[in-house]
């Protein structure tokens, strides 16, 4: 499918930014807008090397603001939407319900709504919503070598999780319902360059640099199956233009680790780039209190998109954590910047607060 003009929500964020660069840079004749609150997770900085691209444009808006979301589309002959923009962190829902479920599951609805009220009467021929879920809807899993396949019901734990797996049942609704023309992705846990330092990959090596504690939640046995965020863009990037409509595709990397087991990987890298001796600061490992309802497992089964749409990951998780960690003690500017909250002063001088 070709289209004219897509808008990305969440663009500014961690993954928004690698599929934003993607899309501009392989479509110059496709206008990419990027449409995005600028929450303390979204960071213009990510994107200084495309900024000026004349298939380009930033918007500063929130999803959840109807009439401006509604007219964005509309006035910009939108006609595919990859839907990223959201509360991303767990431990943040465990705090704060209700904001990820304003953000999560109204600010869904409200671009489904905005979506719906242009394009029917428009048409849907052409026309794409696509939704950017997650892996954790489908609940957890125990040490048994099971995966989490696109059949496997949702049975979310975490109060981000909820509000992910009833946006993607509100999806579903407007395809069944209206006839919209939506897919769906359910992606494991991606890291890579631009990652807010909230999440375990930025956060302990941000510490590992200042010699400071890692906080391993209960005994680090939960596996996570992680993702090069490369990877993810191009999955994003052949899903939209290739995928079935109201079908679902997971992505992953069939690469599972056990928290302490990649901590290791990642103070032993860190310490080689950074001269100290390996291992040196395995001693910052400090075991805390285990997050609340914390999922045991995930992993994925991306055997479909493979198969149907021969996706496989860009490169193995040697040289992606390697590039990873490299870019991370390489950026520290870019660390010191999230991290100091300047860039949040800055945005709102130059855009306002809305
Ligand atoms: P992120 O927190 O880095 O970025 C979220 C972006 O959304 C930010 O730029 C933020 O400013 C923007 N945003 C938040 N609220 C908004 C609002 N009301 N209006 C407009 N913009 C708003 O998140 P991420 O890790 O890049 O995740 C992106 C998407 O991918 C999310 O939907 C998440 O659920 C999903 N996902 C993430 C992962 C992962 O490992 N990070 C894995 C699978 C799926
Ligand atoms: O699986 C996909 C999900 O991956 C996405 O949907 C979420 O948006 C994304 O944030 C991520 O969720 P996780 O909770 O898995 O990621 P996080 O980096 O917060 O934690 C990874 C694992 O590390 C998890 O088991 C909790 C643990 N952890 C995390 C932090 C921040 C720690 O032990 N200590 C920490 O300080």
């Amino acid at each position: 499918m070709k289209y004219k003009s897509i808008l990305i929500t969440g663009g500014a964020g961690f993954i928004g930014s690698h599929v934003v660069r993607l899309f501009v840079n392989k479509y110059p004749d496709i206008r990419i807008i990027n449409l995005d609150k600028l929450t303390y997770a979204g960071n213009l900085a990510n994107l200084k090397d495309i900024e000026d691209c004349p298939n380009y444009q930033f918007v500063k808006a929130d999803i959840c603001d109807f009439e401006t979301v509604r007219d964005i589309i509309r006035r910009n002959e939108v006609d595919a939407i990859v839907h990223l923009a959201a509360e991303s962190h767990v431990d943040r829902s465990i705090t704060d319900p209700f904001l990820f479920a304003r953000v999560n599951v109204m600010g869904t609805l409200t671009l489904l709504e905005a979506a719906r009220q242009v394009w029917e009467i428009e048409g849907w021929e052409g026309k794409r919503y696509y939704q950017i879920s997650t892996d954790e809807v489908y609940g957890a899993l125990q040490f048994d070598g099971t995966l989490f396949t696109e059949t496997t019901r949702y049975d979310p734990h975490s109060p981000y999780s909820a509000a992910k797996a009833s946006a993607d049942h509100f999806v579903r609704a407007y395809h069944d319902t209206y006839g919209m023309p939506t897919v769906i992705s359910n992606c494991s846990n991606n890291y890579g360059p631009f990652q807010f330092p909230e999440k375990l990959i930025p956060l302990f090596l941000n510490n590992i640099r200042f010699r400071k504690p890692l906080p391993v939640y209960g005994k680090g046995e939960n596996v996570r199956d992680w993702l090069y965020v490369v990877d993810h863009a191009r999955a994003i990037d052949l899903i939209l233009h290739e995928g079935q409509v109201a079908e679902t595709y997971n992505i992953g990397g069939f690469n599972e680790w056990k928290n302490i087991d990649l901590i290791k990987v990642l103070i032993q890298t860190a310490d080689r780039l950074l001269g100290r001796a390996e291992g040196e600061d395995l001693d910052l490992i400090t075991y805390v209190a285990d997050r609340k309802g914390h999922d045991l497992r995930y992993a994925i089964d991306s055997t479909k998109i493979a198969t149907e749409l021969g996706w496989k990951p860009s490169v193995t998780f040697e040289q992606g954590i390697e590039l990873t960690i490299r870019w991370y003690l390489e950026h520290q500017d870019w660390l010191d910047n999230v991290t100091s909250g300047d860039y949040l002063q800055y945005y709102e001088k130059m855009y306002g607060n809305c």
